[in-house]
């Protein structure tokens, strides 16, 4: 484990992902007709996170919670020391986390947001504090604001290039935080956040170099930088892949000395290790103090942090399990051999390949549907119409309204979907590439959507909403033309 493996080559040239693993659990699946599938997007509001599983084929929603776990991991989960205080499983996690991570102290929460809370909670001290960072997700932002702070996103110009080929798309603009942190003054800036994998505009990494100047930043100034970890295997091998100076070094390298510029490491183990979890990990022990009391509070005991035992041994193999490069490029593999293939056949995708899923560009599949009308969300009902596959809309749905109660507009309107680890065969990849290329084609069919039902938090979640007009009825009339009597 942690050496970096050797390359497969095919002998026909092609860019095909080999798995290195076998299956050896599986869950059967369905596809049910699309007529059902209309019904059940009137039932969820055609809000995708609002079907049931029942009425979905490949679950692209998110990899979090649904990454396979290890034949290790589920081992470990019988071993678990039941325990309210003083659990072996909570001391075998914290030394993986001594191990992997390189940090002494961890504080266990229930899942990354928790982790969030509490950060935001101890650290947002007055209304208007600034949390300078490199792109938010949602979660984040919504507990920043929840405590009367604010964000300040901070990406180069090449971020927002959809069609960019740039490495390091998630790169912090450190010329841009100088002058915020001038302007703002230190005492109004608890910490600096940096999130690797940046979620929101495609699972985009950034390189170690870019952490190391924003490190020297923060120390002219001493501030602190909080490392949103959710996605630091895949950041980590894209910079094996993309980032020459660290070009024949380990997985495990890597990720030290990623965490070892940060004061503060958090995550959701649904993404990084596990399929449940999270954690604040740090070497410092003044910030572990700061931080201690309020777990119990919204948590549980230090050694449980609202997590099973069985969860926290999981965690802990899972944690080991990050520095084995043939585990974490799975995801990554497969999304690019997904985003090649479509751009090859003409359908818009965020490039270069990122992390976690496949980020379709509907602000251009669906241009002809105005913002105010949520394009990337009609392509996630039009896409689960056609083809059964549930993505998730990260665009202005998933945005949420500022102070004053408008409508902010996201800078990208996308399609997530995503790859969770070793769950998906390549015909199913296939499949999902054939749909998305005849919904391309027939794209003028979609339409637009409207809010019926609109929840002050987190709207994405539990909102409501209706097409503007019966387009999904044309749009499914059009695939049982073309498609026949096909599922
Ligand atoms: N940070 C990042 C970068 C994330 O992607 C997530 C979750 C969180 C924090 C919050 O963690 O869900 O355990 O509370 N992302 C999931 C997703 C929900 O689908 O992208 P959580």
């Amino acid at each position: 484990m942690g050496k970096q493996q050797p390359v497969i080559r095919f002998y026909s040239g092609e860019d095909i992902p080999l798995e290195l693993h076998k299956a050896r659990i599986v869950q059967k699946l369905n596809l049910v007709p699309i007529e059902r599938r209309l019904e059940a997007l009137y039932e969820g509001g055609f809000n995708t996170f609002r079907l049931n599983t029942r009425d979905i084929f490949l679950d692209m929603l998110t990899d979090s919670g649904t990454n396979a776990m290890s034949d290790m991991q589920l081992a470990a989960m019988m071993h678990a020391d039941d325990a309210y205080a003083g659990s072996q499983s909570f001391y075998r996690f914290q030394k993986a986390v001594e191990d992997v991570l390189k940090k002494k102290y961890v504080l266990p929460a229930h899942q990354g947001r928790a982790a969030e809370n509490i950060l935001a909670k101890a650290y947002i001290r007055k209304k208007g504090d600034l949390i300078p960072m490199n792109y938010h997700f949602t979660t984040a932002l919504a507990h920043i604001t929840q405590y009367g702070g604010r964000i300040v996103e901070l990406l180069y110009d090449e971020a927002f290039r959809i069609d960019s080929s740039h490495p390091f798309k998630g790169n912090l603009h450190v010329e841009k935080l100088e002058q915020v942190i001038r302007e703002t003054g230190v005492e109004n800036i608890p910490f600096i956040r940096m999130e690797a994998s940046t979620n929101l505009i495609g699972g985009q990494p950034f390189s170690i170099q870019n952490m190391r100047e924003v490190r020297k930043v923060a120390d002219a100034y001493g501030l602190r930088i909080v490392l949103d970890a959710s996605l630091l295997g895949e950041n980590a091998y894209l910079i094996l892949q993309r980032e020459p100076e660290f070009a024949g070094s380990t997985m495990g390298e890597v990720i030290e000395i990623m965490t070892g510029l940060a004061d503060i490491v958090y995550f959701s183990a649904r993404k990084l290790s596990s399929s449940r979890g999270g954690a604040i990990c740090t070497n410092n022990h003044d910030i572990y103090l700061e931080l201690e009391a309020l777990v119990p509070l919204f948590e549980g005991f230090l050694t449980y942090g609202g997590i099973s035992v069985r969860e926290i041994e999981a965690m802990a193999v899972g944690l080991y399990e990050t520095l084995d490069e043939t585990m974490i490029r799975q995801s990554p593999d497969f999304i690019r051999y997904l985003v090649n293939s479509l751009m090859a056949k003409g359908v818009p995708m965020v490039t270069p390949p990122g992390v976690l899923g496949a980020h379709v560009n509907a602000m251009q599949l669906c241009e002809h549907i105005p913002q105010t009308q949520y394009p990337a969300g009609s392509l996630g009902a039009a896409f689960f119409l056609i083809s059964g596959v549930r993505g998730m809309e990260r665009g202005s749905i998933s945005n949420q309204r500022d102070e004053e109660g408008n409508e902010t507009y996201a800078d990208m309107e996308l399609l997530r979907l995503a790859v969770p680890r070793r769950v998906f065969t390549l015909s199913q990849i296939k499949y999902v590439e054939d749909r998305l290329v005849w919904l391309n084609e027939n794209r003028r069919l979609i339409g637009g959507l409207k809010f019926i039902y609109e929840p002050p938090v987190l709207r994405f979640f539990m909102g409501g909403l209706a097409p503007v007009s019966d387009w999904p009825e044309k749009l499914m009339a059009k695939f049982r033309k073309d498609f026949g009597d096909s599922l």
